[in-house]
């Protein structure tokens, strides 16, 4: 049976380094102990909230029932031809994997380099940067039903991955905790640099055609992440606080006759997706500091802690954002990150 605390402070469990405390508070090393702490939770009635690296969520307050810190750790492979498929224990922690992958000449995740947190956590809001999402990779992943116990097997169409967006958001909401997941890598690299900042960083560097390796590529994924975004252990952080929101096309046509410097990418549906970034900033908010939260200089679309906040003056700040760019742009933005307490 894993040790079970009570009264635990989970400070060191969240990236945004937010006061909150856990009544009950389990760490879990293996399916075993996942399954012994939540028939402990299941005979006291207690809720169960798990969390991974803690790096996309905001703790607005103290957290009832048990916490779980799922610290499964191991990673398995099977090659069939040029495919490597790999198998993440959702504790592992994603950056660390996607050099160990890297190293062991298994492509595909570069784009994704420097990325906070974890391998289960990955797959709940699909993560995705310059150009490449999980769900491009993705095979599966197996989950145990918090109630049952069941290890249940999720397959890339049962997961229901959007931008952002996954089952475990929606309907399978605070009902699985993810166990592993499984991705598709390749023995052959396959070069990715379309993404604008990206592909400018590749060009300033001036490699020619046979020097842009996927070493390469996820050596300047770091350098524009580490340029743009704050460190989560400096600048305590969640990333992009909020979605960047997708807008009918008549809306989007409309905005980029009134500013013409907006960006906006076209979906495959004729709407388009316009960077919270960019509409946060044109409101005066980049850089914006309400005593010890604000909102980071470089990138407008991250919120930090820059020391001592809370989470109810982090989600103030979230408001007044959100109320800022719906009243001048009409775009309702949503936050990225799950409340939690
Ligand atoms: N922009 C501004 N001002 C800002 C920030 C951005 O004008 O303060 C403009 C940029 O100039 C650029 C556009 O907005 O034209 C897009 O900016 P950027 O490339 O920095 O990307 P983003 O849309 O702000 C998204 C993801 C990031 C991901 C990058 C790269 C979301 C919510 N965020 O940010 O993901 O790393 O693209 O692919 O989709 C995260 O989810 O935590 C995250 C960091």
């Amino acid at each position: 049976m894993p040790t079970i605390l009570e009264k635990v402070s989970l400070e060191p469990y969240n990236s945004l380094a937010l006061p909150a405390v856990a009544e009950y508070f389990c760490a879990v090393q293996n399916p075993a102990e996942l399954l012994a702490a939540l028939e402990f939770a299941r005979s006291k009635n207690l809720a169960v909230t798990p969390l991974g690296g803690g790096s996309n969520i905001v703790l607005a307050g103290d957290i009832a029932g048990l916490v779980l810190s799922v610290e499964l750790k191991g990673v398995r492979y099977l090659v069939v031809g040029q495919v490597v498929e790999v198998t993440f224990a959702a504790g592992e922690n994603w950056h660390d994997q996607v050099l160990h992958c890297l190293q062991q000449g298994w492509y595909g995740l570069e784009n994704l380099s420097l990325i906070p947190g974890n391998m289960g956590a990955a797959a709940i809001q699909n993560i995705g940067a310059y150009g490449v999402e999980l769900a491009d990779l993705f095979v599966s992943l197996r989950a145990m039903d918090k109630k049952s116990g069941e290890l249940v097997e999720f397959d890339k169409a049962a997961c229901e991955f959007g931008y952002r967006d996954s089952l475990f958001k929606n309907a399978g909401r605070d009902r699985y905790i993810i166990v592993d997941i499984t991705l598709a890598l390749s023995t052959e690299p396959s070069i990715n640099i379309q993404y604008p900042a990206l592909q400018a960083a590749v060009d300033a560097h001036s490699a020619s055609a046979s020097e842009i390796t996927p070493e390469l590529v996820s050596a300047m994924v770091c350098q524009i992440r580490s340029a743009k975004l704050p460190d989560p252990k400096i600048i305590p952080n969640a990333g992009s606080f909020f979605k960047n929101p997708i807008v009918p096309q008549a809306l989007a046509l409309e905005l980029s006759r009134q500013y013409p410097t907006m960006p906006s990418y076209a979906q495959v549906n004729g709407d388009s997706k316009v960077p919270a970034g960019w509409l946060i900033e044109q409101c005066g908010f980049k850089g914006a500091v309400r005593g010890p939260v604000g909102v980071h200089q470089q990138q407008a679309l991250v919120l930090v802690n820059t020391g001592g906040g809370s989470g109810a003056q982090l989600l103030a700040l979230a408001e007044e954002v959100r109320v800022g760019v719906l009243q001048r742009f009409g775009i309702d933005l949503e936050i990225e990150p799950r409340v939690y307490g």
